[in-house]
């Protein structure tokens, strides 16, 4: 853990502008269960992200459209159990919140009290103020996602770089701008040129956390089961793996079968 790491003892969204003020990178990583959790805040992260990419990685459906609100409260309630100092922000999921501020709200207000993270996010610019300002009302904090935002695959059609034309860049930089001055406490840009990603931390007030943006934004998040290996379906240019645990597991289970097979597991000590 780093020095600033243990100083911090709760992780809120005003430590967070006090680190981009400073220039201290954000550290942000997904987690979905209470073990995961529990070793990602031991470790010091800033952020967990409870993505709706449980969708993908945790029930293995090929887009993030069909996991519900339920299943995300469920995933939020476990992880909030694990931590200790980390800030929880808990994706609303597809069709929870897009064209109907109300509903927004209500879905907002429902992860809050049912599960006890401290913020959501929601992906989108404009078409998603008037339900960022509503649940701000409720004093809840936003965090914003443009770029690369993965429950309008079926209007993209790829999970290609986004902005890379004028026209897309110009728009996403006056969303940024419009989510920030709407009260969004951090923004995530996903999978955009890394020009464009530091042109608008250096803009907008608020801390811009990049996957697959570059260095020059306030801090980073990756998914957990990505970057440590677990998962190696996914292989993006912008994915560090820090662990090959695929390997490490299946060769801790291939072992345990041998020994079982072979009578070796378990021993007379492992037995009562
Ligand atoms: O759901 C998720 O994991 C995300 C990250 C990729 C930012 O939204």
């Amino acid at each position: 853990m780093s020095a600033s790491a243990k100083e911090i003892k709760r992780v809120t969204t005003h430590v967070l502008h006090e680190m981009k003020n400073r220039g201290e990178k954000i550290s942000m990583l997904t987690a979905y269960d209470y073990s995961m959790a529990r070793i990602v805040d031991d470790s010091g992260i800033d952020i967990i992200l409870v993505g709706d990419s449980a969708s993908n990685v945790m029930a293995g459906h090929e887009t993030t459209l069909p996991i519900t609100l339920d299943q995300m409260i469920y995933h939020a309630s476990s992880v909030v159990r694990a931590i200790h100092r980390c800030l929880v922000v808990v994706d609303l999921p597809f069709g929870s919140y897009q064209g109907n501020s109300k509903e927004a709200l209500n879905s907002a207000i429902r992860i809050m009290k049912e599960s006890g993270a401290h913020a959501v996010k929601l992906e989108g610019g404009r078409e998603i103020k008037e339900s960022v300002e509503r649940i701000l009302t409720a004093g809840i904090p936003v965090m914003g996602h443009l770029g690369l935002t993965p429950q309008s695959i079926y209007k993209f059609g790829t999970y290609v770089v986004r902005a890379k034309e004028e026209e897309e860049a110009d728009r996403l930089i006056q969303d940024a701008h419009l989510l920030a001055e709407s009260g969004c406490f951090a923004i995530v840009l996903e999978k955009i040129p890394a020009k464009l990603a530091s042109r608008v931390a250096k803009e907008v007030k608020v801390p811009i956390i990049g996957i697959g943006a570059g260095q020059g934004v306030d801090g980073q998040v990756l998914v957990v089961h990505d970057m440590l290996g677990i998962n190696n379906e996914f292989q993006p240019r912008f994915l560090r793996k820090y662990a090959d645990l695929n390997q490490i597991i299946g060769d801790a289970v291939k072992q345990y079968i041998v020994d079982v097979k072979a009578k070796d597991f378990p021993n007379e000590k492992e037995s009562y």
